[in-house]
């Protein structure tokens, strides 16, 4: 098995569209999720980074809801459009996405 440098877990929790929780996979977290791991096959990073699915991350409201490991990074609001701003800034550069962040520091 790999260690991979960095972790990333997409919430990809469904709920029924009445739920008052609502869900990350209502807010289309599959395809942020799918879009991380296509542009880590396009930018060569499969052995070095790995983006899975988690089931809810228990901050539903703010989601789609991702987590980067090992520093324990956690998005709120993610969109398929911020996926390659996070893997340059945080994933390359190991800067976290400030504007993105659910617990600033
Ligand atoms: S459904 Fe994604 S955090 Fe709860």
């Amino acid at each position: 098995m790999e260690k991979y440098e960095k972790h990333i877990f997409v919430c990809v929790n469904e709920r029924t569209e009445d739920n008052p929780k609502g869900s990350c996979f209502n807010k289309n977290s599959l395809n942020v999720f799918q879009k991380f791991r296509k542009e880590i096959t396009t930018r060569d990073l499969k052995k070095t980074v790995c983006a899975s699915k988690s089931g809810c991350l228990a901050s539903c409201s703010d989601g789609p809801t991702v987590v980067v490991y090992p520093e324990g990074v956690w998005y709120k609001n993610v969109s398929e459009n911020d996926v390659a701003e996070i893997l340059e800034e945080h994933i390359l550069g190991d800067r976290p996405v400030e504007r993105l962040r659910h617990f600033p520091t």
